[in-house]
């Protein structure tokens, strides 16, 4: 039985196979609608989302299997003191996989040491998003061809953007990768990503607060929200909320090729009038974080189709 908890514990040879079957699954929908009958996944979401607690359930129905789910931490028995552990073993008893978003950061993988079920991690605190990641990894596939020989802009807050952490981590295994770094000082990548992930893998990078100075050489900008519900001080939010809005002006001298991704959701860090822009690929991204979640539910509960 195998979970997910961090995007490297997937091989490159394994997120290879995870991007060719949400391919097949893209281009024959109807050969998989029925491939999860008789599983049940639970979403427990201790922490608000959209995309990642609907995706999930998305998935799992399109896949022919059920759905139950917890959307709140004020909506279960967490809120009267239940442990994660205990949580788990008892999750385990009504579900085939688990899908956890927690602002504690290890709580998913607590929890996959105590459930009898594959537990993914669907977010924990300012840590990591592995499920974001794949479908970022799609997205850059299937909008570049490649996953290697880019470089890689990322916008806002990287100190607590969970996603980023997973982003990093997931494209320094490939040759040919160079990250810009692009925040303020105060929110700059944790020194444990910078140590342990870039350094470790001798990825060429760059951190920068000027935006606009970087962008042309760009094939890929990441943009990002400034993680509001992380600040222990709403004066130093309210300080760096605005410090990077994307706007087309900006992109006068961006690579025509360029590609704009965002986890979502957006804030006003992208201006609504580059929607419309073909470079930008974020509701893209929506779509492929849905096709690689049945991949990786396929994978984790054992079905070949
Ligand atoms: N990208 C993402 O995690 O969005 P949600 O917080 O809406 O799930």
């Amino acid at each position: 039985m195998r979970s997910l908890i961090d995007i490297k514990e997937l091989s490159t040879e394994e997120i290879n196979e995870l991007i060719a079957v949400a391919t097949d699954i893209i281009e024959n929908p109807k050969k998989y609608s029925e491939a999860c009958y008789g599983k049940i996944l639970a979403t427990l979401f201790f922490e608000p989302s959209t995309r990642t607690r609907l995706s999930f359930e998305s998935a799992m129905c399109s896949l022919g299997g059920k759905v139950i789910s917890v959307s709140s931490a004020d909506s279960c028995s967490a809120s009267k003191g239940e442990s994660v552990a205990d949580t788990a073993k008892v999750v385990s008893c009504y579900s085939d996989i688990i899908a956890m978003r927690h602002p504690k950061e290890g709580a998913p993988l607590v929890a996959s040491m105590n459930a009898s079920v594959p537990v993914i991690n669907a977010g924990d605190g300012g840590h990591n998003h592995p499920t974001q990641t794949l479908a970022d990894l799609l997205t850059i596939h299937r909008e570049l061809g490649r996953l290697d020989n880019l470089t890689i802009g990322f916008c806002g807050d990287l100190k607590f953007g969970r996603t980023v952490h997973s982003l990093i981590t997931a494209m320094s295994r490939y040759t040919g990768i160079k990250f810009v770094l692009i925040s303020p000082e105060e929110l700059k990548v944790p020194s444990y990503i910078k140590r342990d992930v870039i350094k470790k893998n001798n990825i060429e990078y760059v951190q920068t607060t000027d935006f606009e100075a970087v962008i042309p050489e760009l094939d890929i900008l990441y943009m990002t929200r400034v993680q509001k519900e992380r600040f222990f001080n709403e004066e130093d939010y309210l300080r760096l909320k605005d410090r990077y809005i994307l706007t087309p002006d900006k992109l006068e001298f961006a690579k025509p090729e360029l590609k704009i991704l965002h986890p979502l959701p957006r804030v006003n860090e992208i201006a609504v009038a580059i929607d419309d822009d073909p470079r930008a690929c974020y509701f893209k991204q929506v779509y492929y974080g849905r096709i690689m979640r049945m991949s990786l539910i396929l994978k984790l509960l054992e079905v070949n189709v």
